[in-house]
């Protein structure tokens, strides 16, 4: 796990980097929306979308030093804390810590959460136009519309005190989470043209490690504490969400997340050595505590 702890720095650096160079000063008027998104961004996330997309993009023979590669990750990362920010508004999960701070809302009022959410999505889709393909701006955008992330948000939101299959949930969790994990890790392989069948196999990956994700995510809502998650502790069954350890139980949650990264890993076999970095991060997901 050594040589990941060193890629995720790497990556985490090269990311913050070009966050640091495509948002906006935090002088430059209207000042209030410009201290949120840096706020929101540089709160101290996991940057775990960021090292898929490289990670993917590495594995698939990507050259070094491509720097469209670090405008995606930092767009994709941009996308997510603006997920995050509406994620926690008072109409959604009314939420008060993220990232181990208050949460954009508390710390500068609803509006301003609204807006700096919409601005960061914005900021991304720009940022995206920069690297000048297409098809990474569509891959994207359908990952986040209402057959991807929203699409999830709507069912999770009206599943809330209500007793949902275990179908149910995993249609919220492919979407709300494992479709913008998914985006990442095709991102990377199609900015190293990776082939046809290469893109099948990693979309495969992404699912699973994307599906283990959110379930780990609703574990640790269960079992840590607010102080290591960052993020309010047992916020989900206080508004009786649709989790798996709701679903389907704690044990069997717990064994469906390593099914799902045993899955993972079979679908990357096939790079061989080349995917040793793919593969530690889907054990991270499984074991992480925050
Ligand atoms: C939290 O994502 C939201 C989910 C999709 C479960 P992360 O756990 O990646 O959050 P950060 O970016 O590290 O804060
Ligand atoms: C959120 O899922 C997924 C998003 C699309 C933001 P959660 O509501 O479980 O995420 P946390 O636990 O608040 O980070
Ligand atoms: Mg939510
Ligand atoms: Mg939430
Ligand atoms: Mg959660």
């Amino acid at each position: 796990m050594d040589k990941l702890m060193a890629f995720i720095k790497r990556v985490s650096e090269a990311t913050d980097a070009m966050l640091e160079r495509v948002l906006p000063p935090e002088e430059r008027y209207p000042a209030s929306i410009h201290a949120l998104m840096r706020y929101s961004s540089f709160a101290g996330g996991k940057r775990v979308r960021p090292c898929l997309v490289a990670a993917a993009y590495e594995a698939c023979g990507g050259a070094d030093g491509d720097e469209r590669v670090f405008k995606a990750a930092a767009a994709i990362e941009m996308l997510h804390t603006f997920s995050l920010i509406h994620d926690d508004l008072p109409c959604m999960d009314d939420d008060d810590f993220r990232r181990g701070k208050p949460t954009a809302h508390k710390a500068f009022g609803e509006a301003l959460a609204v807006l700096g959410g919409d601005a960061l999505c914005i900021l991304a889709f720009e940022t995206l136009a920069s690297v000048g393909r297409i098809d990474i701006i569509s891959e994207i955008a359908s990952a986040l519309g209402t057959s991807g992330m929203l699409g999830g948000q709507v069912v999770d939101i009206e599943s809330e005190g209500l007793h949902v299959g275990r179908e149910t949930v995993e249609y919220i969790h492919m979407n709300k989470t494992a479709a913008l994990i998914r985006a990442s890790i095709r991102v990377g392989a199609l900015l190293a043209d990776a082939p046809a069948d290469a893109l099948e196999r990693l979309s495969s990956y992404g699912n699973n490690v994307g599906l283990a994700f959110q379930v780990v995510d609703d574990i640790l809502d269960e079992e840590g504490t607010t102080e290591t998650l960052g993020k309010d502790a047992g916020s989900d069954a206080e508004k009786g969400k649709a989790t798996y350890p709701a679903v389907v139980g704690m044990d069997e949650s717990k064994k469906y997340a390593h099914e799902l990264i045993e899955k993972a890993w079979a679908d990357i076999a096939f790079l061989g050595d080349k995917g040793a970095i793919l593969k530690d991060l889907a054990e991270y997901i499984r074991v992480r505590i925050s």
